[in-house]
């Protein structure tokens, strides 16, 4: 402890102790985190920290809503292209929590995590983070409808080929109600939109309408579930094209351009 103390106090980083079965067979704080982890805290390090000091609160996957206990309605994000923005903006040294669907992800080292499954409940998560964080990244593609009720037992096949009829309502707009906060508890939010055609000229309508400063376009059917998308970023100014590379390096380059635009301190937060 002496030896760590001073090591510390000299301005070295340590990386770990891991914790779990020692060789000696005991259980607890002493190992050496895994391979992978050394690799990824180290290429995490010489990151330039342009997110540093400040808090990122990210949504991302799919939501899935319940028709009855064992089904739902859901869609084919993998989460994939937020988490690798979670990641990139703790690896930038920003505090990031991230509130996820349903997704077979691991989480990003440092990053908070919780997880949700419908939209209400990633609304009821995200709402009282919001004015805690200074940027909203919404990645999460969020159904748009849920049945208007969940049945509390399965729904029975009865024989006669009659299929039960569903009806929906429509679920809150997260990104939208948090960029309506109030200026003094609003982060700066940031808006994806996965579109199948004309994806420049939805961006452009869908940000006016959402009420933020920045959204992100992307071809949804093209990168759904893959570990590479193509990025245009539209903002008051114009459109800026990031090109099709894999999701953590285009997660760094438009961790670096929210890092640019949002204002540094721009509200006092309680
Ligand atoms: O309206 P649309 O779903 O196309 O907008 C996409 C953007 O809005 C994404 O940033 C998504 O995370 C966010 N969104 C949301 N809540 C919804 C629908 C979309 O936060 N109910």
């Amino acid at each position: 402890q002496r030896n760590v103390a001073r090591i510390v106090a000299d301005g070295a980083r340590l990386l770990g102790p891991a914790s779990g079965d020692q060789a000696c067979g005991e259980i607890g704080d002493g190992r050496m985190l895994e391979p992978e982890e050394l690799r990824d805290e180290l290429i995490a390090h010489f990151q330039p920290k342009c997110l540093a000091g400040r808090r990122v609160l990210i949504t991302a996957g799919p939501t899935f809503e319940a028709i009855d206990p064992v089904r739902g309605i859901t869609n084919l994000s993998s989460g994939k292209m937020g988490f690798a923005i979670a990641r990139a903006a703790a690896e930038a040294g920003a505090v990031v929590t991230l509130v996820a669907g349903p997704v077979h992800l691991p989480t990003p080292r440092g990053v908070a995590r919780i997880d949700v499954r419908s939209a209400e409940q990633m609304l009821a998560a995200v709402l009282p983070l919001a004015r805690s964080h200074d940027i909203f990244v919404a990645t999460a593609a969020v159904a748009d409808w849920r049945p208007a009720a969940t049945s509390e037992h399965k729904i029975k096949k009865d024989g006669t080929g009659a299929t039960p009829a569903l009806a929906f309502v429509e679920n809150p707009d997260i990104l939208a109600t948090v960029a309506h906060l109030p200026v003094a508890e609003r982060p700066w939010c940031v808006g994806f939109a996965a579109e199948s055609h004309d994806v420049v000229r939805h961006a452009r309508d869908k940000r006016l309408r959402k009420g933020i400063p920045l959204i992100v376009a992307n071809h949804g059917p093209s990168t759904f579930g893959r570990d590479d998308n193509a990025l245009v970023l539209v903002d008051a100014d114009g459109e800026r094209e990031l090109p099709r590379s894999d999701k953590l390096r285009l997660a760094r380059a438009l961790v670096a351009e929210i890092a640019a635009r949002a204002p540094r301190a721009a509200r006092t937060v309680a």
